[in-house]
């Protein structure tokens, strides 16, 4: 986000390559584009939004270092942007995450010194940790009363930061895609793309892709394996006609997509870019001959390397599956 004269890994916001796929789908007739949102500096696509929720507040003066505390419930990317940020301009930040919370994220967000709380139980009613992480986070804000909570699930500079997604695709190729393909959470990427493609008219077709299991377009909640993309229940920054299409893609279609995207385009990327991939593949029958086409990928690997990326994990989640790398071309890797 150059637009903002950033400083330092500040500036390394935004700006993410948009590169060619050309060795991923073979008999696709379009051109493929990934926007690589792997490579911000955090790791992810939430680098945006976490620096869009608190840049003006910090240049107001309104969030100071030594005074105020920056307070959210989350345990994967957004909290990792924010502690980022908090850090960069010496901010402290609390960060509510749970028993589920990978211990490398932890860790990653220790090295950012970010403030840890741990909620051990889930809700006894429903078995979630949210409704007991938002009242640990409700708890903080009362006791400190310079703190400030981002609140990705409803705050509008979510959406808002990916206007800037969108335009950064619209110059490098030039003009607008036909067809888009994003995973949903927050709904903060898709919303914030879908109001960019209606408020400025343009023909591109947004795919959102959600998780089997994922309640935001109405199916049931379900056990999930794969963290960052799906959601227990309909965010409130879901807006109505927020996609042209909606595919759903499993846990194993996550891991069949990031193995072929290792094997085909030597990208280390995590598992919502893998359901991407997946979903272009389910997809391309529609897609006609000569249109373009752009896969966000949220995140990096490296951060999957004991699931996704583990053979050990994916044999005992999902059995043998080693036909699955034949059958969709992950065996012979390399692309030529
Ligand atoms: C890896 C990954 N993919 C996809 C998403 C979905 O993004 P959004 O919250 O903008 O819907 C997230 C959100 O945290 C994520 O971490």
């Amino acid at each position: 986000m150059t637009q903002r004269n950033l400083q330092g890994i500040l500036g390394c916001i935004g700006d993410t390559p948009l590169i060619e796929l050309d060795g991923l789908l073979r008999d696709i007739p379009a051109r493929v584009f990934a926007k690589l949102e792997l490579a911000n500096p955090g790791g992810s696509i939430k680098d945006r939004t976490a620096l869009n929720m608190l840049l003006d507040k910090i240049r107001s003066g309104e969030l100071t270092p030594h005074r105020s505390v920056v307070i959210e419930s989350s345990s994967g990317n957004l909290a990792i942007g924010i502690a980022q940020i908090c850090r960069y301009f010496g901010l402290r930040f609390i960060c509510v995450v749970d028993a589920k919370t990978t211990g490398q994220n932890i860790a990653i967000l220790r090295a950012f010194q970010a403030e840890i709380e741990i909620i051990a139980e889930p809700d006894p009613q429903t078995g979630e940790f949210l409704p007991v992480r938002i009242r640990r986070v409700r708890e903080l804000l009362n006791d400190h009363p310079d703190g400030y909570w981002p609140n990705q699930y409803a705050n509008p500079l979510n959406p808002a930061a990916h206007h800037q997604t969108m335009r950064e695709i619209l110059t490098t190729l030039g003009g607008p895609p036909d067809y888009l393909f994003c995973a949903t959470s927050t709904c903060g990427t898709l919303t914030g793309i879908r109001t960019y493609v209606r408020e400025n008219d343009l023909p591109t077709q947004v795919i959102a892709v959600d998780a089997v299991g994922s309640a935001i377009f109405g199916d049931e909640s379900r056990r999930r394996l794969i963290p960052g993309h799906g959601a227990s229940a309909p965010p409130p920054l879901l807006v109505a006609d927020s996609a042209h299409r909606v595919v759903h893609v499993s846990d194993l279609d996550c891991v069949v997509g990031c193995r072929r995207l290792m094997a085909r385009e030597a990208i280390l990327a995590g598992g919502s870019s893998g359901g991407v991939v997946s979903a272009l593949e389910r997809f391309r029958g529609r897609i006609p001959a000569g249109k373009t086409v752009v896969l966000i990928f949220p995140d990096r690997g490296e951060r999957y390397l004991n699931t996704i990326y583990s053979d050990s994990w994916v044999q005992q989640n999902f059995g043998e599956v080693s036909h699955l790398w034949k059958e969709s071309g992950i065996a012979a890797a390399g692309r030529h």
